[in-house]
């Protein structure tokens, strides 16, 4: 089935090319992802790059261990730490959101998607990711960079963000029922490192066998981008 074949070439490249990440457990280890640090990459990684997190992921971890100590802590003090991550609403979506995960849900994040959605600052996306990568479940996630591989895959021509309900119906067959975390990261990996932006690498894609938009000159007008307004 190339459904399987797809999720099975996906995964064995993520197990060797998988990039190391602070908030990750890496392939292979028997380690369980902690649902709290997940998140908290998730909210940081929004609108900002993996290299701009990273410090700020760390120090944050030290700091705030928990999702009890995050909670428990000044809200100046997280507003400090945040200062140059930008989209400031995000630290105090962070803030109200631990303390959401301790007030209601006893200090544990919930474990679905429909409970995580109705968390402060949790989007579809955020809910999506953590189902996925803390708790295993096949939920459908879709980033900018999952967006492109997906698009391009699937020669999906429909403008963003028309396209994105398209995207995620491609998508939502492919995801396996085991490693659906290491799956959607694996998707991200390969949207940042080898299906860019521009000049993707095709030639190293381990999904290039099938890739309806492989060799096209055009490739890097996938995803078709939103029509400008005239003015
Ligand atoms: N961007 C958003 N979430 C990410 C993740 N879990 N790993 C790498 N890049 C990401």
């Amino acid at each position: 089935d190339t459904r399987q074949e797809f999720a099975a070439r996906i995964l064995d490249w993520y197990d060797r090319s998988a990039r190391v990440l602070p908030w990750r457990v890496p392939p292979g280890s028997n380690a369980v992802p902690d649902p709290y640090r997940v998140w908290m990459a998730e909210v940081m990684l929004q609108q900002t790059t993996v290299a701009a997190v990273a410090g700020y992921f760390e120090r944050f971890t030290v700091r705030w261990p928990t999702v009890a100590d995050l909670a428990a802590a000044d809200d100046a003090d997280v507003m400090a730490a945040w200062a140059g991550l930008g989209y400031y609403a995000r630290a105090r979506n962070l803030l109200a959101c631990a303390r959401a995960v301790v007030a209601e849900h006893g200090g544990r994040f919930p474990d679905n998607e429909a409970a995580l959605r109705a968390l402060p600052g949790v989007g579809d996306y955020t809910a999506a990711a953590v189902a996925a990568i803390a708790f295993g479940q096949p939920a459908v996630v879709v980033d900018a960079n999952i967006e492109r591989v997906i698009a391009r895959h699937r020669l999906i021509e429909t403008p963003l963000p028309a396209a994105k309900r398209g995207i995620k119906a491609a998508l939502a067959p492919l995801v396996p029922a085991a490693r659906p975390g290491d799956f959607v990261q694996a998707l991200m990996d390969l949207g940042a490192g080898i299906c860019t932006p521009r000049s993707p690498a095709c030639a190293i894609c381990p999904v290039m066998a099938d890739c309806r938009a492989r060799g096209r000159a055009d490739i890097e007008r996938l995803p078709v981008k939103p029509a400008k307004k005239a003015k």
